[in-house]
């Protein structure tokens, strides 16, 4: 049984999608630990499962390294074998990610390397195009930069506002997320040969 751990900062939607996913016996993973940089409103899915919890708040350290370490810490009690990023709206120190990779993935509401960053469905509505997408990538020393491990397009309709356009994203990037760490749950998926 593969163990994962999520970081979150929002709704923590995908995170609700992954805990369902193993409530199902042939998903082959289970999330162990959920932690987020505030008091995050997705936390409540975890209390919701009985999935133990943390926060590590960005505004008690004094710097991205001294939370980073503490955030290593957390998670370190855990020692899950993946380390999933689901709308964690930080960057992970350098240290962290060289700790955790290649077992630390992320999830991106674009179809990278388009529109990285935090606001990558606000870039993609503002480029005028008619597609975006959600990709499901292993997490670098860059910005959204790392190995893409799947991705799928997503259409821009007419009328679309962020929020229309990210909800559209969602689903997709949810179902992405399910199938990536299904995979790597069976072993059909290495990180350390990551594509
Ligand atoms: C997701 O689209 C994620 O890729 C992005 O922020 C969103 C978080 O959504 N970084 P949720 O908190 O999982 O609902």
């Amino acid at each position: 049984m593969l163990t994962v751990a999520v970081l979150i900062s929002g709704t923590g939607s995908n995170l609700r999608a992954l805990l369902e996913a193993a409530r199902h016996p042939d998903f082959r993973a289970r999330v162990v630990v959920v932690g987020a940089d505030r008091e995050a409103d997705g936390l409540a899915h975890a209390e919701e499962f009985g999935i133990p919890r943390f926060t590590v708040p960005w505004h008690q350290h004094e710097s991205r390294e001294a939370w980073g370490e503490e955030l290593g810490r957390q998670l370190a009690v855990w020692n899950a074998d993946l380390v999933v990023l689901s709308g964690l709206m930080r960057l992970l120190p350098a240290g962290l990610v060289a700790a955790l990779s290649p077992r630390l993935i992320n999830t991106h509401p674009a179809y990278l390397p388009e529109f990285p960053g935090a606001h990558g469905v606000r870039d993609a509505l503002a480029a005028g195009v008619t597609e975006t997408g959600a990709s499901v990538i292993v997490v670098d020393d860059g910005v959204d930069t790392g190995p893409i491990l799947a991705q799928e397009r997503v259409p821009i309709l007419d009328g679309d506002t962020e929020h229309t356009l990210h909800e559209r994203i969602k689903p997709v990037e949810r179902r992405l997320l399910i199938d990536v760490v299904q995979r790597i749950a069976t072993g059909e998926l290495s990180l350390t040969s990551a594509p």
